[in-house]
């Protein structure tokens, strides 16, 4: 048995999805809770007055007043080895890949580059509060090695695959469909299932896979239960004429992918800003998911993702909320969230605070179906956790104390916040980041420093 760890403060979780139901009914608050964490997993949530008394005299309590504690945050699409390259000026997306992230992704064949990368970008992530990433690395699998030793220090769960790409990108990132598709059955083999590992098929989008890679891939992913496949989908006008010349038989760009086997329940496509109400249909039949992606998608000039349509409760699809760094903006969830706000308020939709922070928590746990291990506080979840400091910076101190119900304050929080506003982050009950501690200079994570 691992030790007790035992954190008191205000804490908010979701239960259910405010999208479907009346939001009162959706989340559970306690101003005052303690939350014991044992073996990796929350084994008491609720009420300190009524708990404190069960836990054993020697168990230290640590106390986070004028904070906020959340399940950790869930990013549902990244790509980690386009750390290097966020921000780069990249007029609209065809152009941006060819001329920065196909050049990133060519370093990945060197073991250590990857390693470094991958500890920046895990570092960066829980400096934020995000405990869980979906992750595409590169077409090299030594990226995916990498990447999930990285993570296996941490005890994370994250999902995450070797890109798969046979077309359409320098011949330095191209593989074959018999190369992928070995690649991918020996990373699953190696990896899946491994901790909290999980293994994300990954054939990048339509246009970088010939019609044979997309039939193998669709192979590789049914023959391992429980793996996942991600990929990308309508991100931009030019990209969705792009898919209709290469698949002239297909009826739009979702069918592309229900064409080859390659739709279902652990599928995440990635923005989905131009889907048709026939494709969110098809999305929402088959248990597929959209990563809604808003620093991404103004960066890039993409497009303003329709989050009503998405959610309609005729036939809701699953969405949850991500960076898709590098051409996402921001590691921190809360500054995605603020983005998605002003997204949805552009398309004539109000996003209110419940409904932004369960994108970024339980929604997204749920989009990438694995609502019952993480993304919400509850006796028997994985105790992944985030505390956000309601004064992080002195405008945000300030602007709290003139507000009046948790609804207000959770909206100042998540239009203020920013990486700065996570003071602590637990991975599987592990403190495993300390903004204090970090600031003194006594890096709370050695295993991710950078050589
Ligand atoms: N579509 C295909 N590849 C990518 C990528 O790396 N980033 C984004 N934003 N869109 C893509
Ligand atoms: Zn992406």
């Amino acid at each position: 048995m691992s030790s007790i760890t035992a954190i008191r403060g205000a804490a908010l979780s979701y239960s259910q999805d405010p999208f479907q139901n009346a939001v009162e009914d959706c989340f559970r608050y306690e101003a005052d809770a303690l939350i014991i964490m044992q073996d990796g997993r929350v084994i008491a949530f609720g009420p300190a007055s009524e708990i404190v008394g069960t836990l054993a005299g020697d168990v230290e309590v640590t106390r986070y007043d004028n904070c906020l504690i959340l399940p950790g945050f869930i990013d549902c699409h990244v790509h980690y080895p386009q750390t290097e390259i966020i921000g780069a000026y990249g007029k609209h997306l065809l152009d941006w890949l060819q001329n920065y992230t196909f050049i990133a992704e060519q370093k990945f064949k060197d073991r250590d580059h990857a390693h470094n990368t991958a500890k920046v970008f895990l570092r960066e992530s829980i400096r934020c509060g995000t405990t869980t990433s979906a992750v595409f690395c590169t077409v090299d699998p030594i990226s995916v090695d990498a990447f999930f030793a990285e993570a296996q220090k941490l005890n994370m769960r994250n999902i995450a695959g070797k890109v798969l790409m046979d077309r359409n990108a320098p011949p330095e990132l191209l593989d074959t469909p018999q190369q992928g598709y070995d690649q991918t059955q020996a990373l699953i083999d190696r990896w899946h299932g491994k901790g909290r590992a999980l293994y994300g098929v990954t054939p990048r989008f339509a246009p970088t896979s010939s019609p044979e890679q997309m039939e193998m891939t669709a192979s590789v992913w049914h023959q391992n239960p429980g793996t996942y496949l991600q990929s990308h989908v309508s991100e931009t006008a030019s990209e969705v004429a792009w898919v209709k010349e290469l698949f002239p038989a297909c009826r739009n760009y979702v069918d592309v992918y229900a064409h080859f086997g390659q739709l279902g329940e652990r599928c995440i496509l990635g923005h989905g800003v131009h889907l048709s109400e026939d494709e969110f249909a098809e999305l929402h039949e088959s248990g597929t998911a959209i990563a809604h992606c808003p620093t991404s998608n103004l960066f890039l000039g993409s497009g303003l993702f329709e989050m009503s349509m998405a959610v309609n409760p005729r036939r809701p699809v699953r969405v949850g909320l991500a960076t898709d760094l590098g051409a996402g903006t921001n590691f921190s969830q809360l500054v995605t969230m603020n983005e998605a706000y002003k997204i949805a308020q552009l398309r004539g939709y109000a996003l209110s605070a419940h409904h932004a922070y369960y994108l970024a928590t339980r929604g997204a746990a749920r989009a990438l179906y694995l609502e019952d291990k993480i993304g919400s506080i509850a006796v028997g979840m994985e105790a992944d956790l985030v505390v956000l400091d309601l004064a992080a910076t002195p405008v945000l101190g300030y602007r709290m104390q003139h507000t009046s119900n948790l609804e207000e304050m959770l909206f100042v929080l998540m239009t203020l916040g920013d990486d700065r506003t996570a003071c602590a982050t637990y991975i599987a009950g592990e403190r495993v980041y300390s903004r204090e501690l970090q600031v003194r200079k006594e890096m709370f994570v050695p295993s991710l420093q950078v050589e």
